[in-house]
């Protein structure tokens, strides 16, 4: 299935959605109608019920060069406050996205769009990938959760002298940090991410889900809580098809057949 907006584009093959993000004369700067179309088709595979989501940007330069400068250089205070809330919208919508979600990072990633990636579960870089929370540099901060997704992903120090010196940085020095946990050739990148996808499309779908969930709450819940939804849930994937499978193909010593 594929579902377009103007500049986003959605496609959606069996267990896999790839959402791109599409202006690249624009370096797919996210203006407002692109964030409301980003809005839209994360909706529309999360209804589709995929177990992967990948997003990444048309055209060979950028992921997503942040958010759009033209638009923001007159906001007022209002006006700024409904454009950060739209970006924490959608970059929480990613974080808590039902499947797993990469950012295959195809070049620039500044600013906003370095956020949307770090918003992602996983961010896999192509050699050509410069990345950067550059907002300093305008007289701004991060403003769609980079403050506080950066340090939890490359600690505390790194953080602070990427947002304090608004550094861009090469794909390698990325992998160097944590921001991304892998760097592949360019022109691999797509077909790289498509065989990640089609492995994680094909794991127990309660089981990554839950996986995932447990993830986030220890990056968002006090440890006993995180601890306490982990054992619960742990325990509530007994009885389910997969677990009943996933053990008895081990025991059978045969391949699982997951639903
Ligand atoms: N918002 C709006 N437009 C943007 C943009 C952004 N974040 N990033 C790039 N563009 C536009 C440019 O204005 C230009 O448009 P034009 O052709 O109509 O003039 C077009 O995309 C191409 O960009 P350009 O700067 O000419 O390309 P380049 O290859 O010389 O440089 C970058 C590419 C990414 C290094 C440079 O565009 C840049 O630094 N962008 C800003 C990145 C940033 O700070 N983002 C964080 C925002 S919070």
């Amino acid at each position: 299935m594929d579902t377009d907006w103007e500049t986003v584009s959605l496609d959606i093959d069996d267990d896999v959605a790839t959402l791109t993000i599409d202006r690249p004369d624009s370096l797919n700067a996210l203006n407002t109608e692109t964030m409301d179309a980003l809005e839209e088709a994360i909706a529309a595979a999360e209804d589709a019920d995929v177990q992967v989501l990948v997003l990444t940007g048309a055209g060979d330069k950028a992921f997503i060069a942040g958010a759009d400068i033209e638009y923001m250089q007159s906001l007022s205070t209002e006006e700024a406050e409904a454009y950060a809330t739209q970006g924490h919208d959608i970059c929480r919508s990613l974080e808590t996205f039902p499947g797993v979600t990469i950012a295959a990072v195809n070049g620039y990633a500044f600013g906003g769009g370095c956020e949307m990636a770090l918003a992602c579960d996983l961010r896999v870089a192509s050699e050509r990938a410069v990345l950067g929370q550059t907002e300093i540099d305008l007289g701004i901060v991060p403003g769609w959760g980079g403050t506080q997704r950066l340090p939890a992903l490359v600690g505390d120090e790194v953080a602070r002298r990427l947002i304090f010196f608004g550094d861009r940085i090469d794909a390698g020095d990325a992998y160097e940090h944590g921001l991304v946990g892998e760097v592949v050739a360019h022109d691999q990148l797509e077909s790289h991410v498509a065989e990640m996808a089609d492995e994680l499309a094909a794991k127990p779908t309660f089981a990554l889900r839950t996986a995932k969930e447990a993830l986030n709450k220890y990056h968002e819940a006090p440890r006993d809580v995180g601890l306490d939804f982990e054992r619960r849930a742990w325990s509530g994937l007994f009885g389910t098809h997969d677990q009943r499978e996933g053990m008895a193909a081990f025991v059978e010593k045969r391949d699982p057949d997951f639903e």
